[in-house]
């Protein structure tokens, strides 16, 4: 059996019928961008949201930089994030010229550990970045009392967690605004780029919706802006999934338990950790080895057995080549979590038209592996 990491064109499949509509339906109306279907989406995706307003851009780390530059945040303002992310949170800091400071990850969640930012905090700090990491919240409660201790903004990374919830929180209820990515594989995604603001601060959905359209809020007049727009025929495919996504994350939240009762034996691996009372929607199932040698070898044990499985992500921001570019930044304590992740981290098929077949078959093949490795320690002498 072969088993795919991603499902975008099964639910292609699923909702041909009303994508196909919804995408003849723009080409017929000769209204492309900043058109009205896309205002129709940002509206329901606002309602969704259950917040005031939604900005749709060009793409998630548009979003980050937009929303940045929104609130004033330039050279010499320090943003504090975690470098246990996709890359593009960071990069979007440095697009505004802002530094980017790096906190280490809570080893559980992995998202970005609350006891270690106030030790980062300087005069410069103007903002906290939280990113809800494989599709969980990060602790905002915590944050936000963090932020509201040094009169900090708070700006969600929600590229992964789309109808995730905290305990006792939204996602947007405690920030200054959400950011979003739509791109393919994401848990709501179009077919191709896409992204987001969501806010209920309605200066900043202003100065987004600005600057995405060449500084321009009349026609011919401008000041300085981008064109980061969203197309009106991503609007229209998105407008048709974004009716599914409760569906699709609880079948993803089907799967990740299926997956956390077939392999809670295996000792040489930690399992995805769920926060009790939040809403995991597990954009990733992502487990660890529990030793950093193991890693490869069980990647590549799946992979000749036919499960496309990946790291998300195997080098920590601050591990990369050339790292910091000559950008600004700052690493705050130590990192070890984050890097103990990036060696650690697999990531098993995981979408919603996924089948229990695959499922089933990918925990055999974990089992398999593990039975390999208590078999015959270290697992690289055996054949
Ligand atoms: C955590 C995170 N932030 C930002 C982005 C950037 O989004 P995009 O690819 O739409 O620019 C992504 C995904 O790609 C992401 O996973």
């Amino acid at each position: 059996m072969k088993v795919g990491f991603y499902g975008h064109v099964r639910q292609y499949h699923n909702l041909k019928a009303e994508i196909d509509a919804a995408i003849h339906q723009v080409l017929e109306s000769g209204e492309y961008v900043m058109g009205p279907t896309l205002k129709r989406f940002e509206g329901e995706l606002a309602a969704y949201s259950g917040m005031k307003v939604a900005a749709g851009v060009n793409s998630g780390t548009d979003a980050l930089w937009l929303v940045f530059m929104a609130l004033g945040i330039g050279e010499g303002d320090e943003c504090i994030t975690t470098t246990n992310t996709f890359f593009a949170t960071a990069e979007a800091i440095w697009i505004a010229n802002a530094t980017a400071v790096f906190v280490d990850s809570d080893p559980r969640t992995h998202c970005i550990d609350p006891d270690k930012i106030e030790a980062a905090v300087t005069p410069r700090t103007k903002a906290i970045v939280p990113v809800h990491l494989y599709g969980q919240c990060a602790d905002l409660k915590a944050i936000r009392a963090i932020a509201d201790r040094h009169h900090l903004f708070v700006v969600e990374d929600n590229a992964q967690a789309i109808g995730a919830r905290g305990k006792d929180f939204r996602v947007g209820e405690l920030s200054d605004a959400v950011c979003t990515s739509f791109i393919i594989q994401k848990n709501l995604g179009t077919f191709g780029d896409a992204g987001a603001v969501i806010t209920n601060r309605e200066d900043i959905d202003r100065r987004v919706r600005v600057m995405r359209n060449h500084g321009s809020e009349k026609r011919s007049q401008h000041s300085m802006g981008y064109n980061s727009r969203l197309d009106d025929l991503h609007a229209g495919i998105l407008s048709v999934k974004l009716k599914q996504i409760d569906a699709g994350n609880d079948l993803r939240r089907k799967w990740a338990d299926r997956y956390q009762q077939g392999l809670k034996g295996i000792e040489g691996i930690a399992r995805p950790s769920e926060t009790p009372g939040y809403r995991h929607v597990y954009h990733l199932y992502v487990i660890e080895t529990r030793k950093p040698a193991d890693r490869d070898p069980l990647l590549q044990f799946l992979v000749e057995r036919g499960v496309d499985a990946k790291c998300h992500y195997p080098i920590a921001i601050h591990q990369q080549q050339g790292y910091p570019w000559g950008r600004a930044a700052r690493i705050s304590g130590g990192v070890p979590c984050s890097e103990r992740n990036a060696a650690c981290c697999i990531s098993l098929p995981m979408y919603p038209e996924l089948t229990g077949e695959e499922v089933d078959y990918v925990i055999e093949v974990m089992l398999g592996w593990d039975r390999s490795v208590r078999q015959c320690r270290p697992p690289r002498t055996c054949n």
